[in-house]
């Protein structure tokens, strides 16, 4: 999950690095409001997910409170790379001496963390990293060792830091690496880190990347997901504890398997060429042990998707056989009564399909065809999408 600026600078501030006074504003009042309360020359800076804002116009420096919220009217609603800015920051300006570059990521190709650092930091970084790669210090951090203030030395000498700035700006870094690894980021990156005419080391921007896979252990971090900006059924999978993934085709597809639901995909596709071409509407693999529960809350999340216009179930009957899952289609069905109206194709393989497909026969449900292979299966789905779009 990535994090808004002023959320990665409230986890900064958390964890002891220097950051300058501000606030979030959603107006131009609230942006007023917190300017006054700062009682000095603020920046008004877009909150967006994407980098690059002050080239796109995204951070505006404001001398009074009128001023900053002038600038935050300008901001809010501006498109800044397809992205709609809703919020802005408004911080304490700060006078800037130097603008430095730092981060800490996960490298996953060379399987360590990094740390990256120039005395050249500021909004042409990317610039930097492709022209002159050697001003860009890369610096491997063992998971164990992690970085203590040494570490912190070495790595800001390799970035070219200044002398004089490497004791405090090693401090700063120790914090980051704190905070890198407390919250369970696999980036932590300070753009620019800036020295100040008293050559005190500010972070004045932040980006944050949270691993999702450790948000078991980081309970504070759910207040950080942005509601608003989340695809409504994929938040209503995740709440059931789902593996969904929204696509923008007609045809909803669920599996046992990520191997199986990504291979169910490509066979829709292709089906789907014959059929006006319908494509696959999400990704969902409602794992092994499949109940009826499961199947019922996996139909759910899909029968509620507008763009769906047919639904295809694939499962290769495994440690959950064929006739439990045939029990947990019609079980899920008999749950979702008038709510299912969408026609189903199933198609059943493996353990008991025998069974299976007997008790789908029996029940006889209105919605669903029973096919039995993959790719006629595939075939009968697109059709139907094709049918009911
Ligand atoms: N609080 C501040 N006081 C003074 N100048 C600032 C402040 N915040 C940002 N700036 C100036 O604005 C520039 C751009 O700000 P920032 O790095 O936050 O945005 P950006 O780099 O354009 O966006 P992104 O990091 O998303 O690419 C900084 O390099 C700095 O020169
Ligand atoms: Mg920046």
């Amino acid at each position: 999950m990535d994090l808004y600026e002023y959320q990665a600078r409230d986890l900064f501030a958390a964890h002891g690095v220097p950051v300058l006074p501000g606030a979030v504003a959603n107006t131009p009042e609230e942006a007023k409001a917190t300017a006054e309360k700062i009682g000095n020359q603020v920046v008004i800076k877009a909150q967006v997910k994407t980098g690059g804002r002050g080239k796109a116009g995204g951070v505006k420096l404001a001398q009074t409170p009128d001023e900053a919220a002038e600038k935050a009217e300008a901001i809010l609603g501006l498109d800044i790379k397809g992205h709609i800015t809703r919020r802005v920051l408004v911080a304490e300006a700060s006078d800037i001496a130097e603008e430095y570059y730092f981060s800490f990521l996960l490298d996953r190709a060379n399987r360590t963390f990094l740390a990256m650092a120039s005395a050249e930091g500021g909004v042409e970084i990317e610039q930097l990293a492709v022209e002159r790669p050697e001003a860009l210090a890369k610096i491997p951090v063992d998971a164990i060792n992690g970085v203590d203030k040494a570490k912190a030395v070495e790595i800001l000498t390799a970035g070219k830091f200044p002398e004089k700035v490497i004791d405090e700006a090693a401090d700063v870094v120790v914090k980051l690496w704190e905070t890198f690894v407390s919250e369970d980021a696999t980036l932590v990156e300070v753009n620019p880190l800036v020295r100040d005419p008293q050559d005190k080391i500010i972070a004045l921007d932040g980006k944050v990347t949270l691993d999702e896979n450790a948000s078991f252990r980081q309970p504070g971090h759910e207040a950080l997901v942005d509601k608003d900006a989340e695809n409504p059924l994929e938040a209503k999978a995740k709440a059931k504890d789902l593996n969904y993934v929204k696509l923008d085709g007609e045809v909803g597809i669920i599996g046992n398997g990520a191997g199986l639901v990504m291979s169910t995909l490509d066979v829709v596709a292709y089906a789907g060429e014959k059929h006006g071409g319908v494509k696959p509407a999400n990704f969902l693999d409602i794992g092994g042990g499949a109940s009826a529960e499961v199947m019922a809350a996996g139909l759910d999340v899909i029968l509620n998707d507008t763009d769906v216009k047919s639904v295809f179930v694939n499962v290769f009957g495994g440690i959950t056989a064929c006739d439990a899952v045939a029990n947990g289609i019609v079980e899920a069905l008999k749950i979702l009564g008038d709510e299912a109206t969408k026609p189903l194709v199933v198609r059943l393989d493996g353990n008991n399909v025998v069974e299976g497909r007997q008790i789908l026969a029996d029940a006889n449900h209105p919605l669903v065809t029973v096919v039995d292979t993959m790719d006629n299966a595939a075939d009968k789905a697109a059709e139907l999408a094709a049918a009911g779009a």
